[in-house]
């Protein structure tokens, strides 16, 4: 396993289209998420997508325990999805406050649909279906939108509500988080 280095924001890598995977025996792939699960650690990340580390195939992973990036968030099980798809299971939107390992330092509020279903395959292959709402949606709809060289940046629709973490905070904005890797 090998922390890899996380592309950021103005690497043309982020902006491009991801590929599906063909293969999920392929063990490329299974080397490909450890490295990605280890490097999500290693930088405190709730989600990476394989893009972020220059590598154009559709694979996700996210995950929170009790992260220190995220102190107010509800817990979210470790998960990886191979090929991942989603539908919207309730059309009401709802605001909150997202960061990228790609875009380090900085927040921005972004609404997202309320829960979504999404499905996709493990690193086995095996069918993974799963109901998400609430944090757990946004951080799939986050981690998915880099499948499709989207930033969260892109979703911002009122920029007064972007900007970097001790700024956001002392303006009241944005609820304190401790000191972390990204700052
Ligand atoms: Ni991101």
């Amino acid at each position: 396993m090998t922390v890899r280095s996380i592309l950021r924001i103005g690497n043309p890598l982020l902006r491009q289209e991801s590929r599906p995977v063909n293969d999920i025996a392929d063990s490329g792939i299974k080397a490909l998420v450890q490295d990605m699960l280890e490097t999500m650690k290693d930088a405190n990340g709730a989600g990476l997508a394989a893009p972020q580390i220059g590598v154009l195939s559709r694979v996700i992973i996210f995950g929170l325990d009790s992260n220190p990036r995220y102190p107010d968030v509800e817990p979210v099980p470790l998960t990886v999805l191979v090929n991942p798809e989603y539908e919207v299971i309730d059309q009401e939107t709802i605001a909150g406050w997202e960061g990228c390992l790609s875009i380090p330092g900085m927040r921005g509020r972004v609404m997202r649909p309320k829960a979504i279903r999404y499905r996709g395959y493990d690193v086995e292959g095996e069918p993974v279906v799963r109901d998400a709402e609430g944090f757990h949606a946004r951080v799939f709809l986050h981690e998915f939108d880099h499948l499709d060289g989207k930033l969260y940046i892109d979703r911002i629709s009122d920029l007064s509500q972007f900007g970097y973490i001790p700024e956001l905070e002392a303006a009241g904005l944005l609820p304190r988080v401790r000191q972390e890797s990204d700052r």
